[in-house]
Order: structure tokens, then sequence, then C-alpha cells
């Protein structure tokens, strides 16, 4: 036989091979179910849809495909996973793999300085330095003991402000009285000083304009140079929100600049970032990334905890006889101390455990954020036999798993009573995922110590201060709508009268 004819054959027969294992390849290795998708039409369609609008979808697609769904949302497949094994194999078993973030779009580009706060940056050493420069330096328990007296200050003007409002409403709205209280502290911690209340407000004002108007912005990433043009108006307003952000931080950032140099006797989070280098680019950081890692550190930790403290109240006013429990389980911890101790000690809340029940059981019925922030993978990975693709997003259902009947008898009740049974309960789901309020694995918020600790602190001692209840001919409405948060739909609204 000819030379050139057997190899001709050869090729052919290489060629089909491989034909026929790619074939096979692809059909097995796909991205996870979906519903049917017409190009460009459905992905627009889903795009313009938030994440609470998607919720309720997602649930049914999960019933009609299983736990792990795609949508093809904008230019990119997004995978939703609602099953806490799932979770629990991605993020705390393939961690290194899972604990990327999607490439920022237009906006989140301007606003986070090109992925330069802890929250955005891909996983690699600029996020490392960062975080680690806010877990040891401002979050260790040690440096977060430190701010216990500004804690009590806090404590002491919240409930001053709540008698005084009391005294001339029969009923109160109390949302921005816990939002007021949280940036107070959140604002000290991060500059290391007691501000008057109008620079308190003007930081609140412009943190929350931004946040709560993320959704109407959102158009303005895609097709940008375009869309830009298109909503001038909502551009304009973008970056006038931005200027006047920058104009309330930076003389607050110069004004540490200084001031430091004199006294030293509070550590800010401010002072952290004036000290730290990124490795990478072995420079410090400018100005503006630390306008926005400020930024960050109080939109991540003041709107979460005022949002589940407020659950936690809701409930505690819908259902008296757990408020009561957790007086009794006060009063007898303050023992002899009961007739003239007014505050419930932070060092008390270690012989609370009903109270850390009905914080837990608010984080689980109420997870302040329904999904954790997407993640991404750092190459493409086949994950419970489908492909999640490298330049995809994930997102874990936080909710859905809290709620899970599997785990929870009875989910939408709210019991604390079932946090009693269970002998320290791991919020980090290390070794399994029953609930995850803050995540799991290495994206972990990694406040949420400092999470508990205010939501316990504040929580203790508001029903020991003041008996709550539902003012004459009103309720507690449990609805949910989404904010920056997912916050209560009708404001809690309550009348309170001094206990003590
Ligand atoms: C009740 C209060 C809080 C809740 C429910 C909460 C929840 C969360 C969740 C769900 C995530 C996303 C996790 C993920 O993507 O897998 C997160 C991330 C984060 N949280 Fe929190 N958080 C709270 C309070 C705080 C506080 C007090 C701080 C700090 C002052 C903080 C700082 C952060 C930061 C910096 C991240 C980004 C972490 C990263 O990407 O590595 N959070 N939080």
């Amino acid at each position: 036989m000819e030379a050139w004819f057997i190899v001709i054959v050869s090729l052919c027969v290489c060629v089909l091979i491989r034909a026929i294992f790619s074939l096979f390849h692809n059909k097995t290795i796909t991205t996870p179910p979906g519903p049917p998708n017409i190009p460009v039409i459905t992905s627009f369609l889903w795009l313009r849809k938030t994440f609470s609008e998607l919720e309720p979808i997602l649930r049914n697609l999960h019933t009609k495909y299983g736990p792990i769904v795609t949508l093809p949302i904008g230019s990119h497949r997004v995978i939703f996973i609602a099953d806490r094994t799932l979770a629990h194999q991605a993020l705390i078993q393939n961690g290194s793999l899972f604990s990327d973030r999607p490439k920022a779009l237009a906006i989140g580009k301007i606003l986070s300085c090109n992925q330069h706060n802890i929250n955005s940056a891909s996983y690699g050493p600029t996020w490392r330095t960062l975080r680690r420069n806010l877990a040891s330096e401002m979050l260790h328990p040690s440096r977060a003991k430190s701010f216990s007296e500004i804690r009590k200050w806090v404590l002491h003007t919240l409930l001053t402000r709540l008698k005084s409002d009391s005294q001339s409403n029969d009923s109160i709205k109390i949302i921005d009285h816990f939002q007021y209280a949280m940036f107070c502290l959140l604002v000290f911690m991060c500059f290391g000083e007691r501000l008057d209340d109008g620079k308190v407000r003007d930081i609140e004002r412009v943190l929350r304009q931004l946040l709560l108007g993320m959704n109407r912005f959102n158009i303005l990433n895609f097709w940008n140079p375009v869309m830009r043009v298109l909503f001038r108006n909502r551009w304009e307003e973008l970056m006038r929100f931005r200027k006047e952000k920058d104009d309330v931080f930076v003389p607050l950032i110069r004004a540490r600049k200084q001031k430091r140099a004199k006294d030293d006797v509070v550590v800010s989070y401010v002072d952290t970032l004036l000290d730290l280098e990124l490795p990478e680019e072995k420079r410090k950081l400018s100005e503006m990334e630390m306008v926005t890692l400020c930024s960050e550190f109080m939109n991540a930790g003041t709107d979460t905890t005022s949002t589940a403290l407020q659950w936690i109240m809701a409930n505690l006013v819908k259902y008296p006889h757990v408020q009561e429990k957790v007086v009794d389980e006060i009063r007898s911890v303050l023992g002899e101390r009961v007739r003239e101790e007014n505050e419930v000690k932070e060092e008390d809340l270690q012989k609370l455990p009903y109270l850390k029940a009905v914080i837990l059981e608010g984080l689980r019925r109420h997870p302040p954020g329904h999904f954790v922030l997407p993640h991404a993978v750092t190459e493409d990975v086949v994950f419970n036999d489908y492909l999640v693709p490298k330049n995809g997003t994930v997102n874990f259902m936080v909710a859905e798993m809290g709620w899970d009947p599997k785990v929870w008898e009875d989910p939408m009740a709210f019991k604390p009573e079932r946090f009693m049974n269970e002998e320290g309960f791991d919020i980090t789901g290390s070794k399994e995922i029953k609930m995850m309020p803050f995540g799991a694995g290495r994206r972990i918020c990694p406040g949420y110590n400092l999470a508990l600790l205010h939501l316990e602190y504040f929580a203790a001692n508001l029903v020991w201060n003041f008996e709550w209840k539902v003012p004459e001919g009103g309720n507690v409405d449990l609805s949910e709508k989404q904010e920056f948060t997912v916050v209560m739909k009708n404001a809690l609204l309550v009348h309170i009268s001094p206990r003590i």
C-alpha cells in the first residue's frame, strides 16, 4: 500500500476519534441547566431584573432543574447554587477555586478604584493585604475591645434619643435611630474621633444616596460609552454623588493624617490604611483608594447591622413571650446589680445563651443579604458534573439555605429555642453549612464577630431598658423589600416604655 494512503487514512481516523471524543466530552460537561435561551433577547430580559425579582423565579427553576442552575445574564453565564451541601463543596472544600470575584463592570470600576477594595478585589495579593489589614488591625478581638467605651457612648446616645422620641410620640420609627447609631460607631472606628452630628449625617447621606441609587445606575454598566449619553442625567447624578462622597471623606482623611502625628491614642481604620503598602505594586494607597476602603468599611458595617437589628426587634415585638424570656435571662445574670444597673455589659453577653439564640434565629430567618456577593472561579472548573466557566459568576442563595425544611423544622417560624440544643453553633459553616448569613469560606464576612457583638449588645440593652410593644391599632408586618439589604417593607413602628 502506498505510504501517502496510509498517512491520510491515519489522519482521518485521528480526526474522527477526536471529533467523537469532543462530541462526547461537550455533551457531558456543560454549564448547569437553565430555562431556554433566545440569544440576546433573554439575556437582556434577565439583565433588567433585580436580585429580589430573580429570587422567586429561581425558586421555581430550582424545583424544575435541580439545586444548581444557569441564567445567561447580559454577556455572562450566571450560576445560582441553592443547596447547602453544594455551597460547602464549593466554598469550603474547593475554596481556592471559588474565591475570586467577577471583573467589575463600568460603575463598579469607578466606585471601587478599579477593584482596590476588599469585597471586589480579585483573589490575589492585593485582596489578601487589604483583608488581612482589616481583620488583624481592626477586627481582631483585642482591637475590637478597645472600642468598648465608644459602644457604651453610642448606646447611651441611642437610649437618650429613643426616650425623648417616645415622650413626644406614641409610636416611633426605630430604623432611623439604629442607622444613626451604627454610623456613629463605625465613623469613630474609621476616623478615630467623635464627629459632630452634622458630619455624621453628611457621611450617612453621601453613602446612602449611592447605595440606594445602585439599581438605577446599573443600566450605565452596559455599553457604557453609549448609555452615558443616552442616560446623561443619570450619569451626571452618579458623578455628582461620587464627588460629594470624596468632598466629605478627603478632608477627614487629611485631618486624621495631621492629627495622628500629634497624638496616637486610638488606632483608627484610616491610621492602618495610611501605613499600608500594596505588595504587588510596591506603593502606598492613594487618597481615592482610602476613600473607597473607608466607604466599604462603613457600608459593610452599618446597613447590614441596622437591618438585622430591626428584624430582630420586630420579632421581639411580635412575640412578647420571646422578649420576656430575654429580659428574664438578663435579670438572672445581672443578679445583685439588677436594681441599679441600666447597662448589660459586654462581659455579660457570654452568659446569655438565649439572647445569642435570638440573634442567630434573626439572622437565619431574615438574613440581611439573600445572596452573598457574586463569586467567580479562578479557572474553568468541573463542579458536580457541570462546567463552571472562568468568566462566569457564581451566586449562593443564602435565604434558601436558612429556610431549608430538611434542616430546619417549620423554617418560616421564629423559634430561637432551635439554637438552644446546639453546643456553640458554628456560623462559619466550616464543617457543615446549615445557614450562611455571613457567607462561608475564604470570602466569609471578616466582620462577623463584630457584627454579632453589636447585635447582642444593642438588642440586650434595648429590651433591658424599654418594654417594646405594638402601638395601639398597629401590627408588625414581616414583608420584605430589597434595598441595599433586604429590609422591612413597612418599617417597624413601636411603642416603648421605660422598664427600669
Ligand atoms: C449583620 C451584619 C453583617 C452581615 C449579615 C454581613 C454579611 C456579609 C456577606 C454575606 C458577605 C459576602 C460574603 C461572600 O461574598 O461570600 C460579606 C462580606 C464582607 N463584609 Fe460583612 N456582614 C456584616 C457586617 C460586617 C461588618 C461589621 C464589617 C466590617 C466592619 C463587614 C465587612 C465585610 C467585608 C470587608 C466583606 C468583603 C469580604 C471579602 O470579599 O473578602 N461586614 N458580609
